[in-house]
């Protein structure tokens, strides 16, 4: 077992005394799909790999199609092959059961039900009922485990339901669709996943925040002049035409991810690294959160849609030619948002959000802009102006940690030079745990710090839907800038480009 495997071994055990591997039943619910191929099964190959998947847990993979398992098998199997290991492969696939049906359907549950009490064979394994279906599927789903009485618990088994983004479409929806959630489970009950949290290196910003004692006394309006927080794609819309052209760039990175990367640097530090106290702190950040003035929006909100243009050397389409979008959509691809936080830490520090869709690279980053000294002593140098301190969270591709820091340039009394000190976090580890697979763990092991709570949801949403709804009034007070796929996106009122470590003040 590797040392990171190791850890989440021991993390586990001590989640579930005398229980390495806890034992738990998963019901993939739309098992055909993207998701599940991509995500959900690789997820559990590298449990598996890493001994951590009980052997008692059985797979119960539900889908529209009817279909016999073993043929759901055989066609699943060529899916994994190309990214599963053949021993986890055989190990996984026996434990799947195939359910051809709609599960919408009123009554359809009770099928379910009866399958998975004898898969129980009179004993108790915690259930766990994953949503890899539209959104907009999940309250009649909710609904129908509720009513066949999926959603109670018995001593020894806990029944969680893990639902992936988004959560509503806008306050009302979420609170609609929370209201049906919460008539049947109870919000323990409910894991929103978030793949950002997932990822080690989002997971690592509170830990050099709070592990450390250097940056903490830094790490407020004192000495920090801005916050960038970047999400950059270089992909299209690709085949999810249909869900994006409704959604755009607000609904599918701003609510959730950017959000999340915001509250991860903003938050105050919870007395201690339990699920509730954390996402208390997460919670605050959204409370804090300056109402944008939609008067004045175009000052604090730049969107944009990718026009025609070239990536990697390769001519691509504009957004309006993409299969699936309509010529006139409105749709757009690109954000830039200024925020501020009404609170004492940050009051007057803004932080730049920004994400889109066909800009010229992938890359997620945070980057710490530091004041600048208050005053230059090398002013004898041909540039006076000592560039501040910045501190880059990479996350991608760069999973690093890189403080750049001004030293004497060689041979001169005056001259500064900006040098970067670097920690690779990816070449600290060989063998990692898969992003899902961390997330799935803590479900099974009914940890909810790395998921989405019902009151940061709405307060995200609270703050988000008026701008929504302001841009899409018929006058559009926000202009939609065309931008060539593969550039920097639309220009932006402030220097704070899509890509920090470009960035020229
Ligand atoms: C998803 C969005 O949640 O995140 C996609 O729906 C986006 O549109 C993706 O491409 C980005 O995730 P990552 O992990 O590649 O940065």
């Amino acid at each position: 077992m590797t040392e990171q495997a190791s850890d989440v071994f021991s993390d586990l055990a001590q989640a579930m005394p005398g229980s390495p591997a806890v034992s738990a039943h998963l019901v993939i619910f739309g098992a055909t799909g993207d998701l599940a191929v991509r995500k959900i099964y690789p997820a559990l190959a590298s449990l598996c790999h890493n001994s951590l998947l009980s052997p008692a847990m059985r797979i119960v993979a539900v889908g529209r199609t009817p279909l016999a398992t073993h043929a759901y098998v055989q066609n699943l199997r060529p899916r994994l092959e190309p990214t599963i290991p053949a021993p986890c492969l055989e190990n996984l696939l026996p434990r799947i059961t195939y359910l051809g049906m709609d599960p919408t359907e009123p009554g359809a549950a009770a099928e379910l039900s009866t399958l998975l009490d004898t898969m129980d064979a009179g004993q108790t394994h915690t259930r766990i009922f994953y949503f890899a279906v539209p959104p907009t599927a999940y309250a009649s789903l909710a609904m129908r485990l509720g009513e066949a009485g999926l959603g109670r618990e018995k001593p020894g088994q806990a029944v969680r339901l893990v639902v992936e983004k988004p959560f509503g479409r806008d306050l009302a929806s979420a609170k609609e669709l929370d209201w049906v959630l919460h008539h049947f489970f109870s919000e323990e009950q409910i894991f929103r996943i978030d793949h950002y949290m997932a990822k080690e290196t989002v997971q690592n910003v509170l830990f050099l925040r709070f592990a450390n004692v250097l940056f903490e006394p830094l790490w407020n309006r004192r000495y920090i002049d801005h916050i960038s927080i970047t999400a950059a794609e270089s992909l299209g819309v690709g085949r999810r035409a249909e869900f994006y052209d409704q959604a755009g760039v607000l609904r599918d990175m701003f609510q959730n991810h950017m959000m999340m990367l915001l509250a991860l640097c903003a938050m105050e530090p919870p007395s201690s690294f339990e699920a509730e106290l954390v996402r208390d702190e997460r919670s605050k950040v959204y409370r804090a959160l300056r109402s944008l003035d939609i008067s004045h929006l175009p000052e604090n909100l730049v969107l944009g849609q990718y026009g025609p243009g070239t990536i990697q050397g390769q001519p691509v389409p504009g957004y309006t030619q993409e299969p699936g979008i309509a010529p006139d959509s409105t749709t757009p691809t690109f954000a830039w948002m200024r925020v501020f936080l009404d609170n004492w830490r940050w009051h007057g520090v803004p932080f730049y959000m920004c994400s889109g869709k066909r800009l010229a690279e992938k890359r997620t980053e945070i980057a710490i802009h530091f004041k600048d000294v208050p005053i230059s002593m090398f002013h004898q140098s041909k540039d006076p102006h000592i560039p501040a301190n910045r501190l880059i969270l990479g996350i991608y591709p760069d999973e690093l940690v890189r403080l750049e820091i001004q030293t004497k340039g060689h041979g001169s009394h005056t001259i500064t030079h900006t040098q970067a000190m670097d920690f690779m976090y990816g070449a600290s580890s060989t063998d990692r745990i898969d992003d899902y697979a961390k997330v799935l763990l803590d479900c099974i092991i009914g940890d909810q710090t790395l998921f989405w709570r019902q009151d940061a949801v709405e307060l995200c949403w609270s703050f988000l839907t008026p701008i929504l709804e302001h841009c899409n009034c018929p006058e559009h007070a926000v202009p939609l800038h065309q931008y060539p796929a593969g550039s920097l996106g639309p220009e932006r009122p402030v220097k704070s480009t899509a890509f920090a470590n470009c960035e020229k003040e």
